[in-house]
């Protein structure tokens, strides 16, 4: 598409698209060396998007990263912003690629991993060189305590350990938020915001429709690099404690790895990072029709949602994680969208992700009781009858499963370092399924991660022509979706008078549409009476497939686990 026909489909796309998580590493692999590649995946756009019903029909791709990198975070450690690290291609296959996404009607979005870069990054190798090296400054250096013996404070790093390393170089530590190999730039340099601002700029001007921005809630520190506090020492109650008390406490949370339980206070959450967001935003606002949407990780709804900024003027989006925690009940899901609605300023619109490349994938996260395949149904109803922008993680659509790997096959460092204690984030990233072959249809020869569970039945091949599958559930949902004024900006009224207990049902309307979603999560049938509502009421979609669509009488009764759309 070209550039006015994009600009006419409205600077507000993204609020109407369905999003869709390529991690590159695992979509499709053109060459035959075990790992996914841009080639590959031009040559599987159509699968996406390919402008008639028999494709899945997303509009936008977020692309984890594909940048040049040692791979010590499998990507999220980038040696060089604006460069395609050679296993996945070219920049003249990214212009290929943005060119053929954007033919399809496919937006394209990039991961903007600028808290910290690779300790490669020729940035990094400068300032780590000298105490005077230009710079030294771009990255977060402090004087150790104790003669250098100790860091400089007691933060740790997101995955395990102190957030901070000594460099033997200078003798100082540098701050790094995630692994060693991972430092962390220095946003209260203007210099480093000059510097991000060009690779944005980079991207933008090559034609990307937006970023998600990594971990955006981090990048700036306390001034003052405070300690932080234990989190279960509350405030006040810590004042009555004596002093042999508090040490017993330090000695036991030290034999126990108890530092990790701090509460972030001042390594996150910081209030110069709005500041630091607002700079990107004008840069994405002096472009046609950019969005951004911010990886940011909080309990509180209210916080994430300050990330929107007071006046529409940061964030196009943020990703509400909770809803990955959700217990499988009707009430906690329910709870927890009523939550972040309630939280949103004026203005704000929601996005939604129930797997991605961190977490175990959806269907296999509420398998206990082998009934994994019919909760994903439901949830992907959930996922796109709600107010605001989706995001589908590869293989969700066709029911890729969590793998269960061996230590030996991991890869990703949290796995590597906690084996058997924790399996790391390998589980949700194997190779997308394509078809029954040994290597899922990804690759010809031993992929760099192996393929997932039961391949043989949840790949494309298998459930492209099957009424039932879950890939034909997922494209049906997402064109009901674009043709439904109602599900794309209508109002969202979560219900909570006489409805059946644990389903959760709500309405989408706008002035000249209104829908119910009836969604059951428990085991046994549910009635839900729909004369409340209204006098009328139709089927449009249900997540058996085998319920006719068509007019209802004054309730409906809903199977286990089976989900409605009902137009009233
Ligand atoms: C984000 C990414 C995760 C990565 C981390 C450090 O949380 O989603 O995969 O390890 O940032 O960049
Ligand atoms: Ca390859």
């Amino acid at each position: 598409m070209d550039l006015t026909a994009r600009i006419n489909k409205g600077n507000n796309w993204w609020k109407r698209a369905v999003f869709y998580q390529i991690y590159p590493r695992s979509f499709m692999d053109s060459n035959d060396d075990g790992i996914g590649d841009l080639k590959g995946i031009i040559y599987k756009l159509d699968y996406l998007n390919d402008n008639t019903p028999d494709s899945l029909g997303i509009d936008a791709i977020w692309f984890s990263p594909f940048f040049k990198s040692p791979d010590r975070d499998y990507g999220y450690d980038i040696a060089d912003f604006c460069d395609i690290d050679s296993r996945y291609g070219t920049l003249e296959d990214f212009d290929q690629l943005l060119e053929q996404a954007h033919k399809r009607n496919i937006m394209v979005i990039l991961d903007l991993v600028v808290n910290h870069t690779s300790i490669d990054h020729p940035w990094f190798q400068e300032s780590r060189s000298s105490l005077d090296n230009p710079r030294r400054e771009w990255y977060v250096w402090k004087d150790g305590k104790k003669n250098g013996k100790k860091p400089p404070n007691n933060w740790r790093n997101n995955f395990f350990g102190s957030a901070w390393s000594k460099d033997e170089v200078t003798g100082q530590y540098y701050l790094h938020s995630f692994l060693n190999e991972q430092p962390d730039l220095n946003w209260e340099n203007p210099e480093v915001r000059e510097a991000i601002a060009d690779v944005i700029r980079f991207w933008l001007d090559r034609g990307v429709d937006g970023f998600r921005l990594d971990v955006a809630h981090i990048y700036c520190k306390d001034k003052q690099f405070r300690n932080n506090p234990p989190f279960y020492f509350p405030k006040k109650k810590s004042r009555g404690l004596r002093f042999t008390d508090r040490l017993m406490i330090s000695n036991i949370m030290k034999l126990f790895s108890l530092p990790e339980l701090q509460v972030r206070k001042y390594n996150q959450h910081q209030q110069e990072t709005h500041n630091v967001l607002k700079g990107f935003r004008q840069i994405f606002d002096s472009y046609p029709a950019k969005t951004s949407i911010g990886e940011i990780v909080a309990d509180d709804p209210a916080l994430i949602a300050t990330y929107y900024g007071q006046n529409n003027d940061e964030l196009h989006m943020n990703f509400y994680f909770e809803l990955l925690h959700c217990r499988f009940k009707a009430r906690s899901f329910r709870r927890c969208i009523d939550l972040w609605e309630k939280a949103l300023p004026d203005g704000a619109w929601p996005a939604y992700t129930l797997s991605n490349h961190d977490v175990t994938r959806v269907i296999s996260r509420y398998d206990n009781d082998g009934q994994g395949d019919r909760k994903a149904r439901l949830l992907l109803m959930l996922l796109l009858t709600l107010r605001g922008t989706p995001f589908i993680y590869y293989g969700e659509e066709v029911g890729m499963k969590e793998a269960r790997l061996p230590g030996h096959d991991l890869k990703d460092p949290v796995g590597r370092k906690w084996y058997p204690l924790h399996r790391g984030r390998d589980g949700c990233r194997t190779p997308m399924q394509w078809d029954a072959d040994k290597y899922g249809g990804f690759t010809g020869v031993e992929p760099w991660l192996p393929v997932g569970p039961d391949h043989e039945k949840y790949n494309v091949e298998m459930q492209q022509n099957n009424s039932g599958s879950l890939l034909n559930l997922t494209r049906n949902l997402i064109r009901i979706r674009k043709n439904m004024p109602a599900l794309l900006e209508g109002r969202y009224l979560s219900q909570v008078d006489q409805i059946p207990a644990d389903c959760f049902v709500f309405i989408r309307e706008t002035e000249h549409q209104r829908l119910l979603i009836a969604l059951n999560f428990s085991s046994t049938e549910k009635k839900v009476i729909l004369k409340q509502f209204s006098n009328k009421a139709a089927l449009i979609f249900s997540t058996n497939h085998q319920r006719q669509a068509g007019l209802t009488g004054s309730s409906i009764l809903l199977g286990a686990l089976e989900g409605c759309l009902l137009e009233l």
